[in-house]
């Protein structure tokens, strides 16, 4: 049974705690097989020693894109992961490293796309007045916060909002829907129809 998740952070990791929250409390079955990241000083990678799980620093210094790629598909192999998840990992993965888990990578940004793809959406989705954003879980491809859309959180904007308060109320709901979009493509219960991703009836066998 393919349960084995590989999450790549660059900073925070409050994604990822939220994942192993899930999965210490009995909502997620899965298990943590190893926290990568490319800083060294990456907060998140510390929380995972100390929740007594394995974190790795992979430097991608001096590194052509597909070099770092592959130790970190490596890195993955060796462990046996199943899914990869994205959680605040700040670079574009090549194509050798998608074709690597077809299907099989995850990502969470903090709007609603294909508004505000890439850095700083909270603040963009101020700054054009919308009214609601959020946050989308997307199958990774080899373009940026592009792939097919598995869940979306709305969060309305409030008028006194600062990128602080808006990204704070987007995070609460980030820190919901990864899970669960997780179960989802653990459980097998969505389809992945060129852009779309369908719910489909849960396998009995999972
Ligand atoms: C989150 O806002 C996530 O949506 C974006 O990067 C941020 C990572 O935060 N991709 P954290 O490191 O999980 O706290």
């Amino acid at each position: 049974m393919m349960r084995r998740l590989g999450i790549l952070l660059s900073g925070r990791g409050s994604n990822f705690e939220a994942i192993a929250d899930h999965i210490d409390r009995n909502e997620l079955d899965a298990q943590i097989a190893v926290v990568i990241s490319n800083v060294s000083q990456a907060p998140g990678l510390e929380k995972a020693r100390q929740r007594g799980l394995e974190a790795t620093f992979i430097g991608s210094k001096g590194l052509p894109r597909e070099e770092f790629d592959r130790r970190l598909v490596a890195s993955l192999e060796e462990r046996q992961v199943d899914l990869v998840c994205l959680a605040g990992f700040m670079r574009l993965l090549s194509p050798y490293f998608i074709k690597s888990f077809p299907h099989r990578i995850l990502n969470i940004h903090p709007s609603l796309l294909p508004s505000f793809p890439g850095l700083n959406a909270q603040r963009q989705a101020l700054e054009y007045g919308v009214k609601y954003t959020g946050c989308t879980v997307h199958f990774v491809d080899e373009s940026l916060d592009s792939g097919p859309i598995i869940l979306q959180a709305v969060v309305p904007v409030l008028d006194t909002d600062t990128e602080e308060t808006l990204s704070a109320r987007i995070l609460a709901e980030e820190h919901k829907i990864y899970s669960k979009a997780i179960r989802l493509v653990l459980d097998n219960q969505i389809r992945v129809d060129g852009r779309h991703v369908v719910e489909v009836a849960a396998n009995p066998g999972h």
